[in-house]
């Protein structure tokens, strides 16, 4: 469910006719709907409001801090893998009480950053970065909230590249030796054993995996309550996947309440506290990129739309082979037909390709396209190659919109390099 939609023959968000937001801040764009995002929002949390939960958002997904700062509004806590996502998430409102810091690298500077703003929990993924937060919080005279993030050795059955919770993955302490790491986590003065987390990966579809994740884990909180730890929280990770596919009869990925039902049948019994890092079924369906046609080419009988967009401004397709739905801002008239093209971006590397032989509408240059569910992993995996501009994102909520990230100039581009005097 989201708020893109034809009106009139044109795609709006929400109330605003997307033409003209491109009129006035130029292509490429991305675009949210406040909207979309709080009934997400909602639809996770209400899934889950007979039990003591935390829904965190992961601030990896879509970072823009007006987002941030909406989600908050709602209720939100935060996932953070950085220094840079913590700093984000406390600027927009989120209080450290409502943080989890994820993350297999966490450095010492980021640990203090994290202890002084009173976070939740550090979700530890090794036993080397556990002795580095009990120095850190030992030197601090406090003690650091953790949970394990354990690996379950479950196929998420998803991209390999987004799989984590393999047992050759790099994520999470293995298994075997987890329940001797939490004993040694407590001894240590600095560290308070206090959860266990797991997340097995991302845009998973189907509920299984998560069934035999959640099992072992709950199994594992059983275990370790047994030997003594007193395990408070649960933290589940993210992973539910979203509709990409809004055309073609593909099935819907399981909806929050069955996502929960499952939790239900294996956790509910643990009298813990349940977090969860949500991120793409928040931000995915809530986001579009609108981009323009530059020209359209033959090479060879192959027919190529180039857009102002490239890789560089939405990189899960050249990534991931990923599927984003492509469609006109205006309304294909009835009866218009179709043709197969590739569609690409200006930017010189051949893997700068959204698309190959995709069914489209007629398409002319200067004509303006929307890629759907671009809202998670869009915008905060742009960057500047080729020296072209991070996208400006705007912020729609029913008939207002802000541009809530604008167009950096080319100067401010190159502003923080120098020249040394002896080149
Ligand atoms: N928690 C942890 C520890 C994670 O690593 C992730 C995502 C999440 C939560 C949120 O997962 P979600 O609910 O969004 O599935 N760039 C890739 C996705 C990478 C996901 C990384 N981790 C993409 O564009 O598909």
């Amino acid at each position: 469910m989201h708020h893109f939609e034809y009106r009139d023959g044109v795609l709006h968000a929400e109330d605003i006719p997307l033409d003209h937001l491109a009129g006035e801040v130029g292509t490429p764009f991305y675009c949210y709907s406040a909207a979309t995002l709080r009934r997400h929002y909602s639809v996770f949390a209400d899934a889950f409001n007979s039990q003591d939960t935390l829904v965190a958002f992961s601030v990896k997904s879509l970072s823009n801090i007006a987002v941030l700062s909406l989600l908050a509004r709602q209720g939100a806590g935060a996932d953070v893998v950085s220094g840079g996502e913590l700093f984000r998430a406390l600027k927009a409102g989120i209080p450290g009480e409502k943080i989890v810091f994820s993350g297999v690298g966490k450095t010492r500077a980021e640990m203090a950053d994290a202890l002084k703003a009173g976070i939740c929990q550090f979700n530890v993924e090794s036993e080397a970065e556990l002795i580095a937060l009990d120095e850190v919080a030992r030197s601090m005279n406090v003690k650091a909230p953790i949970a394990l993030r354990v690996n379950p050795d479950v196929a998420a059955g998803t991209h390999d590249k987004i799989s984590t919770g393999r047992k050759t993955d790099k994520f999470g302490i293995s298994w075997s030796i987890a329940a001797d790491v939490y004993a040694r986590a407590a001894k240590m003065d600095g560290i308070d054993v206090s959860g266990v987390d797991v997340h097995i990966g991302s845009q998973i579809t189907d509920l299984a995996p998560f069934g035999a994740a959640f099992s072992k884990v709950a199994a594992l909180v059983s275990t370790l309550r047994d030997q003594g730890h007193d395990i408070r929280r649960l933290d589940l990770g993210g992973g539910l996947g979203v509709p990409y596919h809004h055309q073609d009869g593909t099935p819907a990925p399981p909806h929050p309440l069955d996502y929960a039902k499952v939790i239900q049948e294996t956790a509910s019994h643990l009298d813990v506290q349940l977090i969860f890092e949500p991120g793409r079924m928040i931000a995915g369906n809530a986001g579009i990129m609108v981009a323009r046609v530059t020209y359209l080419k033959e090479n060879e009988g192959r027919h190529f739309a180039i857009l102002d967009c490239g890789m560089n401004d939405l990189i899960r397709p050249a990534l991931y082979d990923a599927w984003h739905d492509i469609i006109p801002i205006t309304e294909p008239a009835e009866g218009a037909g179709t043709k197969l093209i590739d569609i690409v971006g200006p930017v010189c590397e051949s893997t700068d390709r959204f698309a190959r032989n995709r069914e489209m509408p007629p398409l002319k240059p200067g004509d303006l396209v929307a890629f759907l569910t671009a809202g998670a992993y869009g915008a905060v995996q742009g960057n500047e190659y080729n020296t072209r501009p991070l996208v400006p994102e705007i912020l729609v909520d029913g008939g207002k919109h802000a541009v809530i990230r604008r167009r950096p100039t080319y100067d401010e581009m190159i502003a923080r390099e120098t020249v040394p005097d002896w080149v």
